[in-house]
């Protein structure tokens, strides 16, 4: 089986196409630096020769609204045009927990769009909502850091590692297509505010957070259970506590090597 993996560089991108050939597929990891630009349509009819899968990884360089609304309708657009001319049976798309509450966000709005064309389109899909990966807990703390304070609501949250982002893609693109939406977890349920402090605790971080009810997530207000997934979300089996003292021991090891 072909499976053309678009932004096949990135963080989940990368980790997917690794697993996808180790099972034995044929993979394309597509993204503009192998000439493959999902925007402006170059290179996709080549990519997609033969396809059977589409995964769509690929994130906006700008998340600013109107950059980030347009990068996802094109890009989604063409993809999908591309396929239907390709006889593409399968589009699987990543996409966000709790996007249709998180709507005060233009980024948001770009991912229900993206969502929207593809139960739109003719090709059998399986859009896949993952919660918030333990790889992007950093930026949530630098996106709300004034001075030395990180002020941050104390709604629950339920991150995941990017690996386990990966192993859940890998074998729902090797599955039919569900024609539905599938949520993705991690496997415990934290308060963000806290996470966030054990997160910047292991990294030595010397920031302070602040739990405050009436702050906001990436600019937005968000309720209690926003960013939490569903009862029947599939659950990855990496924990936080397991994951950060790994990803520090990486970093000891990289600055030894340096040293
Ligand atoms: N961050 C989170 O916690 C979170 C949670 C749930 C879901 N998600 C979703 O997960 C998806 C993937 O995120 P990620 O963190 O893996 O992204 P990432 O590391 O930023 O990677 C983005 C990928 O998209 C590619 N790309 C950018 N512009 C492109 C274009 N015009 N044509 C083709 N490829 C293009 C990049 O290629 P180059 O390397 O060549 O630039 C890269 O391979 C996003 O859609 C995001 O919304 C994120």
């Amino acid at each position: 089986m072909k499976i053309v993996v678009i932004g096949g560089t990135g963080l989940i991108g990368s980790r997917l196409v690794k697993r996808l050939r180790e099972h034995g597929q044929e993979v394309v990891a597509a993204s503009p630096s192998s000439g493959v630009n999902s925007v402006t349509g170059e290179g996709l009819a080549q990519a997609l020769k033969g396809a059977s899968v589409v995964v769509d990884v690929t994130n906006s360089p700008s998340w600013e609204d109107a950059a980030v609304l347009k990068f996802f309708e094109t890009s989604t657009r063409n993809l999908l045009s591309h396929e239907a001319s390709a006889g593409v049976g399968h589009h699987v798309a990543l996409s966000v927990v709790g996007t249709e509450r998180l709507l005060e966000s233009g980024f948001f709005r770009a991912k229900l769009a993206q969502e929207d064309l593809i139960k739109a389109s003719s090709i059998p899909y399986s859009i896949v909502r993952a919660t918030q990966f333990f790889e992007f807990v950093k930026q949530v703390a630098d996106f709300s850091t004034e001075g030395n304070k990180v002020r941050l609501p104390p709604a629950l949250f339920q991150p995941m590692a990017a690996d386990d982002v990966a192993i859940a893609l890998d074998k729902i693109a090797m599955s039919p297509p569900v024609k539905t939406t599938i949520e993705i977890g991690g496997p415990e349920q934290f308060r963000l505010d806290e996470l966030v402090r054990q997160d910047l605790a292991a990294r030595k971080d010397p920031r302070e957070v602040i739990s405050d009810p009436g702050a906001r997530y990436f600019g937005i207000a968000v309720s209690e259970r926003a960013l939490v997934p569903n009862d029947n979300a599939r659950l990855g089996e990496t924990r936080f506590e397991d994951w950060i003292s790994h990803a520090m021991k990486q970093v000891s090891k990289a600055d030894l090597q340096r040293a």
